[in-house]
């Protein structure tokens, strides 16, 4: 079930995705990194912005030799944008999820999330400032089978230290549900739901403790074209709603035109960095579709690789 995305994220234990995931231990990290800032990171930062990519490498040994995956990236992305990353296959764009989700080391170079420099946290507190700060959606769903629909959703907030207010939590995952269509599934076990009803189960697990940042790849890439672009409408809505950063990995054009902005990969390096010619568009704009006034009429899913 999880082939495709342990298959992307193959160095990572599965545990880590999961805790990325469900948001494991909220409990408040207070680390002041700034007086350890150099030049560079220092200027990034003064604009506050949610994401702040500062030198980023990752290399990986294969037998005697090096692979280059990510060449040195440098972007910042302010609070409340919504981003895509986007390129062809294998051009680095899980890699470059995973480092900003603190789920891997970077060979050099930082990844500060809300001015926490996170990559080289020992892992109790990257768990601490993950579980704080961010929501994941993977393109396989990654919902725990044994647990029912609401039960997933539920289980972040059960792990979270933070958070004692059971009942509270509760309403919350319902809400959460039923605003994803799913009102009336809230009891079925994964393999009781579709593909689609699969994801916006994750889409309201991702989003149930308000993370600043969601970070979401391919979430559409299983799904065929309708459930594909229902769940982007579902993810679109529920990011303004909770004024969320976004940033969602997609090779699909048509996917990306409804982000504020484009960073395009290739080869491990930006090859382009474009905000929308249309400020409207986005998270801020309104629906994906018809309905949404945004000037798209039709949302193609199915951005996945296969
Ligand atoms: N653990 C690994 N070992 C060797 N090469 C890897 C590993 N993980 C990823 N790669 C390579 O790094 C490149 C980028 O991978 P990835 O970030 O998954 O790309 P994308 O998500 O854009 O398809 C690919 O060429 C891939 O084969
Ligand atoms: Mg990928």
């Amino acid at each position: 079930m999880f082939c495709r995305d342990m298959n992307s994220y193959g160095r990572l234990s599965y545990l880590k995705l999961l805790d990325a995931s469900i948001g494991l231990m909220h409990l408040f990290f207070n680390c002041s990194i700034r007086e350890n800032l150099t030049v560079t990171e220092a200027a990034l930062s003064l604009s506050d912005p949610m994401i702040v990519v500062v030198g980023l490498r990752r290399s990986i040994r294969n037998g005697t030799r090096t692979v280059d995956i990510l060449k040195g990236l440098d972007f910042s992305i302010p609070r409340g944008q919504f981003a895509a990353i986007m390129g062809s296959s294998g051009s680095g764009k899980s890699t470059l999820l995973g480092l900003l989700a603190g789920l891997d080391t970077p060979s050099a170079g930082n990844v500060h999330l809300n001015g926490t420099a996170i990559s080289y946290l020992p892992e109790d507190k990257l768990a601490q400032v993950r579980g704080r700060t961010i929501g994941f959606v993977f393109q396989s769903y990654q919902l725990i089978p044994t647990l029912t629909a609401l039960e997933n959703v539920l289980l972040p907030h059960e792990l979270n230290a933070d958070a004692k207010d059971g009942k509270a939590g509760l309403a919350r995952a319902r809400e959460l549900l039923t605003s994803v269509g799913l009102g009336d599934r809230m009891d079925h076990y994964p393999v009781q739901l579709s593909g689609g009803e699969q994801q916006r189960v994750a889409l309201a697990r991702a989003f149930i403790l308000r993370p600043p940042i969601v970070l979401a790849d391919e979430p559409t890439g299983n799904l065929d074209t309708t459930n594909g672009a229902h769940v982007l409408e579902l993810l679109l809505n529920l990011n303004r709603m909770e004024g969320t950063t976004l940033v969602l990995v997609t090779h699909d054009p048509v996917l990306a035109s409804y982000a504020n902005r484009r960073i395009v990969l290739r080869d491990g390096v930006i090859l382009s960095d474009e905000m929308s010619a249309n400020p409207e568009d986005g998270l801020v704009g309104g629906t994906v579709g018809a309905a949404g006034g945004m000037g798209h009429s039709v949302i193609v899913g199915g951005g996945g690789e296969r």
